[in-house]
């Protein structure tokens, strides 16, 4: 059998191509070493942890929201039957996919994929059976792994990577996170809900480094007010096992006196890095650059013809809604037509209680890029929705070119960012202007008006406020 195309890895870049590739007519095959389909995101990544986030959200507010809507109710936490939810999630995402692959014709092999030349993969099964696949082209979507703290061992039950933290059979009573990225707000918001005293220890001297600074200043703000404490500016340079618990050392990230903090888990959350070990790509000469990311040009090809490569694994946001349209892109290209990724209008959204979402230019960006800019912001606490949900943390900001008025940047900190960011997304991808948002019936009461009253106050003319 000769293949159109084989795909290795079915994360969300992988799987998403394949379908593409198939809908378009090309005959598929993916490899995916996993026993499931889906990837990082589905089984160990996106899918768990937003199960995880839900979840302890509810409960969350059953403990600290329904008293003052009027709702009296004691809860009490049920951890197998909250893990059996989230467990539940991830399979009936990855049988989805199955249904998917079988529907669109493509041929699912399981096992390990080399590259033994761009016309043909090895594939190891779990029982060492191997076999050769032969193909017109390959695509690389392998994906990424943790990366690891020099010296300190990740032994997913005391000391966790994101993997771990989303099977915890215990809440954990003293939490320390390592890294105030994305990974360790929201699984850190998890174990904090659930009861962990958290301690976020981060070598920058802010939280969510390349996200907007203000909105960041102040998510950090509500962020202590729900508990967390943070040590920025700080690193761990050892964590050792005392006993039940661990002890984990610190000392300020500019050199200092170190100090110890007492805890039961250890979450190391400082990054992902890409992943191709044993894929051959040395023997075949693919080129990776200094992190060890596959290099591609605009169309996705690696320097090795009839090879390409897509998602985490190439340069880039590690996000799985890129690496999906990355597929799609490539997908659309290898069949003749004109695949294309804006990256200058891919959202990012952090999904903790307020979320944090953003598309576009940061004020820091448009500073540092000497562009001259207007900004329009807008409170939820002046907002009507916001109110009556008891939900009136945060604020959207609005930042369009001082010439042209066109949006170059929105980052909402609120209940449901993540949800109103695409009103942005879609302006910005067809390069609206704030007089143009500011001028689309928003229905009322709900909390995008505050998206619409943002834009206004680019012009100074906000009603409510
Ligand atoms: P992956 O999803 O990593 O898939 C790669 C696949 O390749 C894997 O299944 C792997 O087993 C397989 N593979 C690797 N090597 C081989 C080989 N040699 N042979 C066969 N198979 C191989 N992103 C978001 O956008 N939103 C989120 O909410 C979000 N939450 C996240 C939460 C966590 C805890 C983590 C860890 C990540 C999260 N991400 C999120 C990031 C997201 O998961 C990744 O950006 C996304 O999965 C990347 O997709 P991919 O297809 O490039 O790679
Ligand atoms: P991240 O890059 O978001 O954050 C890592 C943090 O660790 C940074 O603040 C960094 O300064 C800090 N750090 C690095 N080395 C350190 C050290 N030695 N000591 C202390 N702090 C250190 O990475 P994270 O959170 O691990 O997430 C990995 C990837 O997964 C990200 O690229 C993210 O995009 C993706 N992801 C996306 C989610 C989403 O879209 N909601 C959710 C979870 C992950």
């Amino acid at each position: 059998m000769l293949y159109d195309l084989v795909v290795i890895g079915t994360g969300p870049g992988g799987y998403v191509c394949a379908i593409r590739a198939a809908q378009l007519g090309m005959k598929v095959a993916v490899v995916e070493k996993r026993k499931t389909h889906g990837g990082t995101c589905l089984n160990v990544g996106c899918i768990p942890s937003k199960a995880l986030l839900h979840a302890s959200e509810m409960f969350d507010e059953a403990r600290h929201g329904f008293a003052a809507l009027g709702i009296k109710a004691t809860a009490e936490l049920d951890l197998p039957t909250m893990m059996k939810h989230r467990a539940d999630t991830v399979t009936s995402n990855v049988t989805g996919i199955d249904f998917l692959m079988k529907k669109n014709k493509i041929t699912p092999i399981h096992g390990t994929g080399r590259i033994l030349s761009p016309a043909q993969v090895e594939v190891t099964a779990a029982d060492g059976a191997v076999q050769v696949i032969d193909t017109k082209a390959i695509v690389i979507a392998t994906g990424s792994d943790v990366a690891r703290l020099p010296g300190i061992e990740i032994d997913e039950r005391q000391v966790v990577s994101s993997t771990g933290a989303l099977e915890l059979d215990a809440v954990p009573a003293r939490l320390i996170v390592v890294g105030a990225g994305v990974i360790g707000l929201e699984l850190g918001s998890v174990w904090r809900r659930l009861g962990s005293k958290v301690t976020v220890v981060e070598y920058l001297d802010r939280i969510l480094p390349g996200m907007d600074t203000e909105v960041a200043k102040a998510f950090q703000r509500i962020l202590e007010k729900q508990g967390f404490a943070f040590k920025l500016g700080t690193k761990v340079t050892g964590i050792e096992k005392t006993g039940a618990g661990l002890t984990a050392t610190v000392e300020p990230a500019a050199g200092g006196a170190a100090e110890t903090i007492e805890a039961d888990v250890v979450l190391v959350a400082i990054g992902r890095v890409p992943f191709t070990a044993g894929l051959g790509l040395d023997e075949v000469g693919v080129a990776k650059d200094p992190r060890g990311r596959v290099v591609i040009d605009d169309h996705f090809r690696t320097n090795v013809p009839g090879i390409y490569a897509i998602g985490d694994v190439v340069r880039g946001p590690m996000l799985a809604h890129k690496a999906e349209d990355e597929g799609v892109a490539l997908a659309e290209m290898l069949a003749g037509q004109a695949g294309h990724v804006n990256y200058d209008v891919i959202p990012g959204v952090v999904y903790t209680m307020p979320e944090v979402a953003t598309v576009g230019k940061s004020e820091d960006d448009l500073k540092a890029a000497g562009i001259a800019y207007r900004v329009g912001k807008f409170p939820f606490t002046a907002n009507g929705r916001a109110k009556a949900n008891r939900q009136t943390d945060g604020f959207v900001k609005i930042l369009a070119d001082a010439a042209t008025d066109r949006v170059l940047g929105v980052h909402i900190l609120g209940a449901g960012a993540g949800e109103m960011i695409h009103e942005a997304a879609v302006l910005m991808e067809f390069g609206g202007s704030a007089e143009d948002l500011a001028r689309t019936c928003h229905a009322h009461p709900t909390m995008s008006e505050a998206v619409k009253e943002a834009a206004m106050a680019v012009d100074k003319r906000a009603i409510h406020m």
